[in-house]
């Protein structure tokens, strides 16, 4: 496992060094100017970089603005990056904790972000190895993407939640707790909102008051998506339809299963009212 350092970008030099990565993981459409950046970072907000000890290039970035959500001041975090050679490795993770540590020296407890919910790599390392949960659906939030990840589908997100203070995020970023298997969920019986039939999203369910709930999503979005652009489309309106049931009866998102299989699936809960606990 090779060392990391993050550095935090201070000037106008460290920003473009995002730049080259920026384009490398979305293509250049998409990139934030270095100039905004250092702003932003100038401004509260947090870029780091990441680097291993035996390659000058950074091998990856976070960039977050502060920001104002439900009367609360949370942290935003735009653009996490890991280049393709150190995925894997661990990098990712670090850089999270670096805007964990920075957010909380604020005072800050909750970090968000936006995330495709198709994309099962991300829904596993935001659920299952940092503890985030999701209550909120946006359709098409960032309308069409031209980027290389986004290009062809409506660019729908759900709005991820860390508890950065939270004891159960602790031990998630320290392998002390671990979601459940998607075979566990099957066992005990938990019903799918949304299950594949072969390739194809089935139909959607019912949430019929369930305790809890699973929506499966493809194994490989991107791949699929080069593939199959129809079926690709059908998975992105089937999801669209699960989690806006779910959500609109008040359940939220606060796991990921994987199966053996490969096969993942979000799990799904009632969410505590308005004034009570985060889901936990
Ligand atoms: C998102 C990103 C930063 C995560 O970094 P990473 O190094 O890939 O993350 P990790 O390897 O620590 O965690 C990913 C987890 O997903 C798992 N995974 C990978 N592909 C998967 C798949 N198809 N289905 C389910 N899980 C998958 C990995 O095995 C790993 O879990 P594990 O450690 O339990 O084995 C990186 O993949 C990236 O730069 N992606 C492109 C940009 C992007 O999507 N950014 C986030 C949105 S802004």
């Amino acid at each position: 496992m090779p060392e990391f350092r993050i550095e935090v970008a201070h000037d106008i030099a460290a920003c473009a060094l995002t730049v080259p990565l920026q384009r490398e993981t979305w293509s250049g459409d998409v990139v934030v100017p270095p100039q905004l950046m250092l702003a932003v970072a100038h401004n509260g907000g947090f870029v780091g970089i990441g680097y291993s000890a035996e390659d000058p290039r950074p091998a990856g970035f976070v960039f977050g603005f502060l920001g104002i959500y439900d009367y609360h001041f949370r942290h935003h975090s735009h653009m996490l990056a890991v280049r393709d050679e150190y995925r894997g490795s661990g990098l990712a993770q670090a850089l999270k904790e670096a805007q964990r540590d920075h957010c909380l020296d604020q005072g800050i407890e909750v970090i968000a972000w936006t995330m495709d919910p198709l994309e099962a790599r991300n829904a596993r390392f935001n659920f299952g190895k940092l503890g985030a949960f999701t209550r909120t659906y946006h359709r098409d939030f960032y309308g069409a993407m031209p980027d290389k990840l986004n290009q062809g589908l409506p660019s729908d997100r759900i709005y991820v939640e860390w508890p950065i203070g939270h004891d159960r995020t602790y031990k998630r970023l320290r392998g002390e707790d671990s979601a459940p298997s998607l075979e566990d969920a099957e066992r005990e019986g938990i019903a799918y909102l949304l299950r594949a039939d072969r390739e194809r999203p089935g139909a959607v369910g019912q949430a019929a008051a369930a305790s809890h709930l699973l929506i499966e999503i493809p194994r490989s979005f991107q791949e699929l998506k080069a593939r199959d652009p129809k079926l690709a489309l059908a998975w992105r309106l089937s999801t669209r339809e699960a989690f806006e049931r779910g959500f609109g009866e008040g359940y939220a998102a606060v796991e990921f299963l994987r199966g053996a299989d490969g096969r993942g699936a979000y799990l799904l809960v009632p969410q505590p009212r308005r004034g009570q606990e985060e889901p936990s």
